[in-house]
């Protein structure tokens, strides 16, 4: 995979999990998806950085309905590499929630921390619905306490980068998803 080290620096992944055309081809089914469920009313896609840039910038050109888009920042305290569990927004929306569809983007569903946390923040607004959509779900617990209602691909219990996920804010750039190794 000459090509790859170019764009890692000569750092070797493990293999490549989801290729462009795969990921291309979920999220055209995800856009679907979306625009069937949000037949009438406000949307807001609100994509969580920095994770889910690109992501967001795919999904959203594949949703045929009127939407707006805005971003949170959120940071957790605690260890560096395990979700604490104690996620603070470091970037609120200017945008009022109230009586909007709110559609939450996430990059991926790990132990599910983060989405507890964001979603409790954001119920509290008084959206007309809450839903996330996360492009990869480790399937780690049953239940988020959230609405994890698009999934793009159930993910293997490894660590991925790619596609905006990053390993100490590396690899976000590569276009396929990896596993680092
Ligand atoms: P959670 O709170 O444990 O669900 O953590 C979710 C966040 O941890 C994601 O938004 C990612 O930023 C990060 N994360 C979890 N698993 C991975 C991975 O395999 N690769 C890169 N980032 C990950
Ligand atoms: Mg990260």
């Amino acid at each position: 995979m000459p090509e790859v080290l170019r764009r890692t620096g000569g750092h070797p992944v493990k293999s490549i999990v989801f290729d462009e055309g795969q990921i291309a081809a979920r999220v055209r089914q995800l856009g679907a998806e979306i625009t069937a469920a949000y037949p009438d009313g406000d949307l807001l896609v609100l994509g969580l950085l920095k994770g889910s840039f690109i992501f967001l910038g795919d999904l959203v050109r594949q949703i045929e309905r009127p939407v707006t888009v805005d971003f949170l920042v959120a940071s957790s305290y605690g260890a560096a590499r395990v979700s604490s569990g104690d996620v603070r927004l470091a970037y609120d929306p200017c945008t009022d929630l109230e009586g909007k569809h709110i559609l939450l983007v996430e990059d991926i569903v790990d132990s599910g921390k983060t989405l507890v946390q964001l979603t409790a923040l954001l119920r509290e607004r008084n959206p007309r619905s809450l839903a996330v959509c996360a492009l990869l779900h480790k399937r780690l617990i049953a239940d988020v306490g959230a609405e994890v209602r698009f999934v793009g691909f159930d993910a293997p219990p490894a660590f991925l980068v790619g596609y905006g996920l990053d390993h100490a804010e590396n690899y976000r750039h590569l276009p396929f998803i990896a596993d680092l190794a």
